[in-house]
């Protein structure tokens, strides 16, 4: 057995409010598409940032099911990684979105655990473009990240990255909440 406390969960989850892509951690999340093709918000964002070859690894990935996960470099980011996974669309609730949304946070922890990362930062996937309502979708990413923490020692650090000011509010009351 072993003679370390364990950290609290409280000091393993971090909310900050700056651009995903400045972060220096193991790995950042993408809020991509099924096709892995670029967009604009959080995906343009990281795609601008990590420069060209990002996109190059990205077209030989064939693709994302919304749900799934994908790990590739970080290129020209501070970040060593890039996990990009699909959020779902908000069709008004009833098609599967808060399991989907879920499933993409599992994911990435899955292979944040598969790599041995340490740190990994999140957008509010699906939040933006596609619509989810952000408490719901604050109150799935905060449910999934204390299962993957007290699942996975080795992840030291959660960070959500808030960018914008509807986000913000929302983040700050659910993490007083619920952390
Ligand atoms: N850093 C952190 N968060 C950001 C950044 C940034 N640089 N830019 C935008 N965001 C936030 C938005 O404020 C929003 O809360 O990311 C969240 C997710 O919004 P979107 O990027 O629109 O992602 P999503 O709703 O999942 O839609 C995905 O948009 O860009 C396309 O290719 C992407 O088609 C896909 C769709």
């Amino acid at each position: 057995m072993s003679d370390r406390e364990p950290i609290p969960l409280a000091q393993r989850v971090r909310l900050v409010f700056e651009d995903i892509t400045t972060l220096k951690v193991d790995a950042i999340v993408n809020a991509a598409n099924n096709l892995l093709i670029g967009g604009g918000g959080v995906d343009g964002a990281i795609q601008r940032a990590a420069g060209p070859a990002l996109m190059t690894e990205c077209r030989l990935l064939g693709g994302c099911a919304t749900g799934s996960a994908k790990i590739t470099k970080g290129y020209n980011l501070p970040a060593s990684y890039v996990i990009h996974t699909v959020g779902p669309i908000w069709r008004g609730g009833d098609q599967g979105e808060p399991e989907l949304l879920a499933s993409c946070y599992r994911n990435c922890f899955k292979l944040a655990k598969k790599y041995r990362l340490n740190t990994i930062a999140f957008p509010a996937i699906s939040t933006g473009t596609y619509g989810y309502p952000k408490e719901a979708a604050a109150d799935v990413a905060i449910r999934e990240t204390k299962k993957a923490l007290k699942a996975n020692p080795q992840l030291e650090l959660v960070i959500f990255c808030c960018y914008d000011a509807a986000n913000r509010a929302v983040c700050e009351k659910a993490f007083q909440e619920r952390i």
